[in-house]
């Protein structure tokens, strides 16, 4: 367990700035003012059950529920026991039948310019039509079925086919590797990939297909790929394996395009979507049908003062969970109007982002922390050449974000006159925990300040006793909380629910409570990090360095970076006798490509002999912090050998 990043915590702590809602965005909104936040709050923390099940009463089910919350198997919760609905019935057809159905669901914006809009009855026939294609190839309820799909409409549609028939998606995000893909498929014995041939990056064509052909290559349990040609102009070599390999344009055109939605039960698995943590292997997180459906929903509609005519846009990746909630399922039950871009924000250059809002009159944008550095630095004339008057409302998610950054979107994007919701949430919560209510909460740049409704937060000590500045905890259920780690029910309770004897959900970042009660936020306290908001574990680099032959140890560690919030440093011991050159710097490279993906590739590399470690043997990650940020050297005492940091630290500035 490390310990709260001291540069965060020094960042924020002298933050008092507050700025209140707009009054004309408070007098239109959903929840107006602090009263009417905390009268709804404190209703919903006296009678969870009550107010859940009303938020549920806006939804479609086939069967109601018979008990809202049944923790008698706790933390294995469930939630509206009982009950049959579909995901994917609550998104499209429920639209269709109240007379929303030729509203635009989807503006999509291909990376080199060309467009699509997907009207909700489109969508909804894309998406039977999907289904049908997969029924077609054998797929069965609760079969898992991995996506490793570029950001194209094909990506909602087939997320929905599956959900409308039962089938478990994981969605793999198109940056990770073949290696990457093998694990994830092998470890949810996934029996189909759905993906393209390529996908635009940077004016460039990522050639998705080849990737999945090498992670496939020793996965017997895939039978079928699927390939959704996206290269159309840009012809990408694809060979296709016959009998296993499908074209997507080929099938969808020999299939009906009605496909009723299935009944699926409240527990249902809807769907597995891996993430990080602090051991080499990824976790499986499973989400569930009916309490994930209810919450994604109502944080969509409240956090987001959802309004019948917003144009709504959400930048991150569907291969993400913030893709899943906010772009998939919470913002088309809400049967708003988005917008969903394919590329890279500085395509064909930086000012693509104002377009693509000017444009589409965008009225909500919600994007990471990262994206804003960039921007800031590539320079406000970008934005000034574009009208982003439309704007009403900007989110952030992610990662912290710094004060600095949030005065530019402000200032910059906001035009002043938008709230900020700096939501805090994760991909085992399904949905945002902390954040403010846009029309009501004061905000503080670099602060995620209250509960969303619900949600009941407290900030506590290793042993429990409640703080000002500790460990972030979550006390009683929700219903958009995971439900496990796919095949490994033990890791699931005791990582999250063995911290405080099972009394808390414990989230991995450390928090501190302000003299108004908002909690900020200061990071992980585990050993993950996040850079670009991308989660990753420093224990996934550390097994893929020591499969090197000439590698004896590593121990990579996060450390603050200006854009991308935090980078990787990794410390690596090489065995005696041979090189530590540039050759084995480019190879250890090659390996994190190959064995993760290139967005977790580090920022340095120290060739050291030894690392500084306790005399029982554990790695003192603080000190190499201490070291990589040039920060004076904390407590040294319990070290086995002192003269190794000294060493360590001597090189390392060195380097430098
Ligand atoms: C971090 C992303 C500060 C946090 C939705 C969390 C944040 C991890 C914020 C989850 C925020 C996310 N302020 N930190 N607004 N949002 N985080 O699972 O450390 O990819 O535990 O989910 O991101 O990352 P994940």
């Amino acid at each position: 367990m490390s310990t709260i990043s001291p540069s965060l915590m020094e960042s924020v702590s002298h933050e008092n700035r507050k700025f209140a809602p707009p009054a004309v965005f408070s007098s239109a909104a959903r929840v107006n003012g602090m009263e009417a936040y905390r009268a709804l709050y404190e209703r919903s923390i006296a009678d969870p059950e009550a107010f859940w099940a009303e938020a549920a009463s806006e939804l479609h089910w086939f069967q109601p529920w018979e008990c809202v919350l049944d923790s008698s198997e706790a933390p294995f919760f469930k939630w509206f026991r009982g009950s049959r609905t579909n995901l994917s019935y609550n998104c499209l057809d429920r639209h269709i039948e109240e007379g929303r159905g030729d509203k635009v669901a989807i503006h999509w914006e291909g990376e080199p310019g060309d467009t699509l809009d997907l009207s909700y009855s489109d969508l909804h026939r894309e998406v039977c039509r999907c289904a049908n294609v997969l029924k077609k190839l054998g797929v069965k309820k609760g079969d898992r079925i991995a996506i490793y799909l570029p950001m194209i409409p094909e990506l909602a549609i087939s997320v929905l086919a599956c959900a409308r028939i039962g089938a478990v998606h994981s969605v793999i995000f198109a940056g990770f590797s073949a290696d990457s893909i093998r694990d994830r498929v092998l470890d949810s014995e996934a029996r189909m990939v759905i993906t393209g041939d390529g996908g635009y990056r940077r004016g460039k064509m990522l050639e998705l297909k080849k990737i999945v052909d090498e992670g496939v290559a020793s996965c017997d349990c895939i039978s079928d790929v699927l390939v959704v040609r996206r290269g159309e102009s840009h012809p990408v070599d694809c060979p296709m394996q016959e009998g296993r390999d499908h074209w997507y344009h080929e099938l969808i055109g020999q299939v009906d395009d009605i496909c009723p939605a299935e009944e699926m039960d409240a527990e249902d698995l809807l769907f597995l979507l891996y993430t990080s943590g602090t051991t080499g292997k990824p976790k499986g997180i499973m989400h569930t049908t009916a309490g994930y459906q209810v919450f994604s929903y109502l944080t969509s509609k409240y956090v987001f003062d959802l309004q019948p005519d917003d144009v709504y846009w959400c930048t991150a990746d569907v291969g993400w969970i913030t893709g899943h909630t906010y772009i998939v399922y919470g913002i088309l039950q809400n049967g708003v109007t988005q917008v969903m871009y394919e590329g890279a924000p500085n395509h064909p250059d930086e000012g693509r982002f104002w377009d693509i809002i000017e444009k589409h009159k965008v009225t909500i944008f919600y994007t990471a922390p990262t994206a804003i550095r960039a921007f800031m630095k590539w320079g406000d004339q970008w934005v000034e050449k574009h009208d982003l008057s439309t704007l009403r409302l900007l989110g952030t998610v992610g990662e912290p974000i710094n004060p600095e950054a949030w005065m530019w979107y402000h200032k910059k994007i906001g035009s002043e006159k938008c709230p900020i919701v700096d939501t805090w949430w994760q991909t085992e919560t399904g949905g945002h925990m902390l954040t403010p209510m846009p029309g009501a909460t004061p905000t503080k740049p670099g602060c995620a300040t209250l509960p969303f409704f619900g949600i009941e937060p407290v900030i506590l000590t290793e042993e429990g006793d409640e703080v000002d500045a500790g460990i972030l905890a979550i006390k009683k259920p929700w219903p958009g909380m995971l439900r496990g780690i796919y095949g490994d029910p033990q890791r699931f309770k005791d990582t999250y629910w063995c911290k405080w004897g099972g009394k808390y959900y414990f989230p991995g970042d450390g928090a501190r409570r302000d003299e108004d009660g908002y909690i900020w936020i200061l990071g992980r306290v585990d050993d993950v990090v996040n850079v670009s908001g991308h989660r990753i574990g420093t224990a996934e680099l550390e097994s893929v360095f020591v499969e090197h032959k000439d590698v004896a140890e590593s121990a990579v560690i996060g450390i603050p970076h200006e854009i991308k919030g935090q980078g990787l440093v990794a410390f690596v011991t090489v065995i005696d006798g041979c090189a530590q050159d540039e050759h084995l710097r480019k190879e250890l490279v090659a390996m994190i490509d190959k064995g993760i993906g290139k967005f977790a590739r580090p920022e340095r590399i120290v060739f050291s002999s030894d690392l500084p470690k306790t005399r029982s043997g554990k790695i003192m990650r603080r000190l190499l912090r201490d070291i990589a940020e040039g920060r004076e050297l904390g407590n040294t005492t319990t070290l086995a050998d002192p003269s190794v940091v000294e060493h360590l630290q001597s090189q390392f500035q060195d380097e430098t």
